[in-house]
């Protein structure tokens, strides 16, 4: 269980402290994807670098399985922005750096679960390219395989595909479903795409505008659903939720 209590978060700002952040409260059963939606500058990567233990300055509460958030302590996936894979090494480094960091020994059980999601990824035949010699879809499968290999105790996403074209877009969402659903790894992503948020969230935290706020949590009744894209009911519940969003982010 992820347990976020009263947590907001200020920077200072020309010689004033700025509330970013908060506060927010929410709690995250294990086996949950969280997708928090809020417009630009409200905070969203502001509460991820908490999660991810980036940010230590912050006032209230944040506890895994019931002790303080530490990246020492517990096993933190974090899939940033632009991928974060390092430039000089290769797939199958990258993707095993997290093991190495945390001083893992590759035994056959972990290098069976490096084959499987190299394999499901569709990146096992480019272990030994640089990130350089790949695509941004590539990259991104990478970056998402070596989330995976490291099983952690939570995995942060920070607007993962936003950097994809639309198409390469849903393919890596629905690649990053399929995955999950063999692993459950409690999940919190941000966005600002309501199609994104729908099809990847099994909760949906709807934010205000900085410093942000929860506006509304909404259970998705359509996560997990085939054929989600051409429904009716996610047009439906898009259009719904661009009305709570409008409110909440006073466009
Ligand atoms: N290091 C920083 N110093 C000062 N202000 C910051 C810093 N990082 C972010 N901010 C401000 O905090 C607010 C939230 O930023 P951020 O978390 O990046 O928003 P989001 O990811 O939702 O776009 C913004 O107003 C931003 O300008
Ligand atoms: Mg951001």
């Amino acid at each position: 269980m992820l347990d976020i209590n009263n947590l907001s978060v200020s920077y200072k700002s020309q010689g004033n402290l700025v509330t970013a952040l908060g506060p927010v409260s929410m709690k995250i059963a294990p086996g949950d994807i969280y997708a928090v939606i809020g417009p630009s500058g409200c905070g969203k990567s502001t509460l991820l670098n908490v999660l991810s233990g980036i940010i230590k300055d912050y006032q209230g509460e944040v506890k895994l399985n019931g002790e303080q958030l530490s990246p020492k302590k517990h096993n933190i996936g974090f899939i940033p922005q632009n991928f974060g894979l390092l430039p000089w090494k290769n797939v199958q480094k990258n993707c095993t750096l997290a093991l190495k960091i945390k001083g893992k020994a590759l035994d056959s059980s972990i290098n069976e679960r490096i084959d499987y999601i190299q394999n499901k990824l569709d990146i096992y035949s480019l272990r030994n390219r640089y990130p350089n010699e790949l695509s941004g879809g590539q990259k991104q499968r990478v970056s998402i395989a070596r989330a995976f290999i490291m099983n952690p105790d939570l995995l942060l996403m920070d607007e993962p595909f936003s950097a994809l074209d639309a198409l390469t877009r849903e393919e890596a969402q629905e690649l990053f479903i399929d995955i999950w659903n063999k692993y459950k790894t409690t999940t919190v992503f941000v966005t600002h795409s309501i199609e994104e948020a729908i099809y990847m969230g099994k909760r949906i935290v709807i934010m205000s505008h900085c410093p942000g706020t929860i506006v509304k949590t909404i259970d998705n009744p359509l996560f997990n659903t085939e054929h989600l894209r051409e429904s009716e009911e996610y047009l439906k519940l898009s259009s719904q939720l661009r009305t709570i969003i409008k409110k909440g982010w006073k466009i």
